[in-house]
């Protein structure tokens, strides 16, 4: 399996299943992002963006719809460390997506798409991927 950054596959949730994603963040990490997309595409529909942003010190949690950005969810910390291996682990229910970081629970994103809208998986920015795994649960 190819995981090079920018990485984008195939991804069908329903609830109970989970992403868990590995890798390291670059030691020059600015911003990183992953996106469940409604499509392939780089203007697709986002049901969920995880943007953590070492430049602004937060974690940013959104939907883009119709190539609108809808409001942000921020939590105001980063718990990723530059140069430092990470584990993130985004769970679907069907009424939200609880988001845990390295074993920590950090934030429950309500859904504001169907979850039966998701089709694919984009990792963009400054990470390197090393598994992608979707367990059913
Ligand atoms: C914007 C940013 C996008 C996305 C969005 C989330 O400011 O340019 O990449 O992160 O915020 O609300």
């Amino acid at each position: 399996m190819d995981l090079t950054v920018p990485y984008l596959g195939p991804l069908s949730l329903s609830p109970g299943m989970s992403v868990s994603i590995s890798g390291v963040i670059d030691n020059n990490c600015t911003r990183f992002a992953v996106n469940l997309q409604c499509g392939d595409s780089e203007d697709s529909d986002i049901a969920l963006h995880v943007n953590p942003r070492f430049d602004d010190n937060d974690i940013v949690f959104n939907t883009l719809r119709d190539g609108y950005w809808e409001e942000e969810d921020v939590v105001p910390e980063v718990p990723f460390t530059k140069g430092e291996s990470f584990q993130l682990i985004i769970t679907a229910s069907a009424e939200a997506f609880e988001i845990n970081v390295n074993g920590n629970q950090i934030h429950t994103f309500q859904q504001r798409m169907p979850l039966e809208r998701v089709s694919a998986i984009r990792v963009i920015g400054d990470v390197t991927l090393e598994t992608l795994n979707i367990n059913e649960n």
